[in-house]
């Protein structure tokens, strides 16, 4: 496709959506929900990024402020660089500008919301339509786009005609109609079964690293984050809570996205032994650290989970590992581990000691 520009590694940092201290109250006779309570979110031209949370976390309230399909009670949302809530104005009736704005960002949702008497070209035709864009315009911009999205062959079915995830590539060609900067999508794959998930997400990450198209996603599944997302936030209630680029969340201690993203697991394998978590990051990614310390101390490291990704040469994760002897007994070791810049942190040994299971059985 010719209107997009394949993203160049400096625009990385340029954010293309910034909300501000957004908050959003839901205010009825006899009650009040605060849905959003003061969320700065930055999403950097050209990512994926993806919004976790539990089930009224308030995601799809996030999602529908940031195009302004929900107006937000308070705190402003950017998107490319146009500020969409003064946009907005006072009126319900969305005025001429915030209409425009809101044709540079496309959405997908995660029941398809396809028009059911109308073609899979008319419905990927009807943002055009509504735009005003000409007949013959519009049948060469759906192929175009029914064509990127794998469904050349399908313009003229209707959508019960088609699977759950031929669906929803209809609904991924209907959003892009409007050449849209940034693609919104809420739970988009929740309704398909995980073969079709994939086949979605790659979908999605093809278009982000083809179109250089901005990726914000909703979704309650780690593994979507991990199968696409180079940035993710996790929100409790109304509030980004953690957030950061996979990366960073690896590298920061404690993070408990990255504990749900990259599950490290487990336990002591029995009395008198210590579990440390170990974070690598900056320049202590670069050295065999584990087989220094085996070396110098003459211990028997075990590693039970572990955790690296490796961004620009570096090495960067978690690991837990397994030192024989009590805490006291590795107070040596320990500070070597500190010495060499990692983030150490000793695991609560299992409480209450469980009888002594044989690691390995006879
Ligand atoms: N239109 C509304 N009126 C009143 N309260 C609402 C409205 N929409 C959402 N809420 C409330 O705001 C909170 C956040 O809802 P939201 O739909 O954003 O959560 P979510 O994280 O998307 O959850 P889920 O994972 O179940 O989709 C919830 O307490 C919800 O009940
Ligand atoms: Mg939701």
């Amino acid at each position: 496709m010719r209107w997009y520009v394949r993203r160049a590694p400096d625009q990385m940092d340029t954010p293309v959506i910034t909300t501000t201290d957004l908050r959003k109250v839901y205010r009825s006779r006899d009650r009040e929900v605060t849905a959003l309570d003061g969320v700065d979110l930055a999403v950097r031209e050209g990512e994926v990024y993806g919004v976790v949370g539990r089930s009224g976390a308030g995601k799809s309230t996030l999602i529908r402020c940031v195009n302004l399909l929900e107006r937000p009670t308070s705190g402003t949302v950017e998107v490319a660089g146009r500020d969409l809530t003064a946009l907005a104005g006072r009126s319900d009736r969305a005025p001429a500008a915030l209409r425009a704005a809101r044709a540079g960002i496309g959405m997908v949702f995660q029941h398809f919301n396809l028009l059911s008497s109308r073609t899979v070209q008319d419905n990927v035709e009807l943002p055009l339509e509504i735009q005003g864009v000409t007949r013959r315009e519009r049948a060469a911009r759906s192929r175009e786009l029914l064509d990127l999205v794998g469904l050349g062959d399908k313009a003229r079915a209707y959508p019960a005609q088609l699977s759950g995830g031929q669906k929803q590539r209809v609904g991924i060609a209907r959003a892009l109609a409007g050449r849209p900067q940034v693609l919104l999508s809420d739970e988009a794959t929740s309704a398909l079964d995980p073969e079709t998930t994939r086949s979605v997400l790659e979908l999605l990450r093809d278009l982000n690293r083809q179109l250089g198209l901005t990726v914000l996603l909703i979704t309650h599944e780690m593994d979507v984050v991990k199968a696409v997302c180079d940035s993710a936030a996790l929100m409790k209630g109304g509030r980004v809570v953690e957030s950061g680029t996979v990366a960073e969340l690896l590298a920061t201690p404690g993070s408990e996205l990255a504990g749900e993203l990259f599950p490290l697991g487990g336990a002591a394998s029995g009395p008198d032994r210590t579990v440390v978590d170990l974070t690598f990051h900056g320049e202590s990614a670069t050295r065999p650290v584990i087989s220094q310390l085996a070396r110098t101390y003459n211990v028997d490291v075990s590693i039970l989970g572990a955790a690296m990704e490796t961004y620009d040469g570096r090495q960067i994760g978690r690991m837990r590992i397994e030192l024989p002897g009590r805490f006291e007994d590795n107070v040596v070791p320990i500070g070597f581990l500190r010495e060499q810049g990692l983030q150490v942190d000793i695991a609560p040994s299992a409480e209450p000691a469980a009888p002594a299971v044989p690691a390995v059985a006879k």
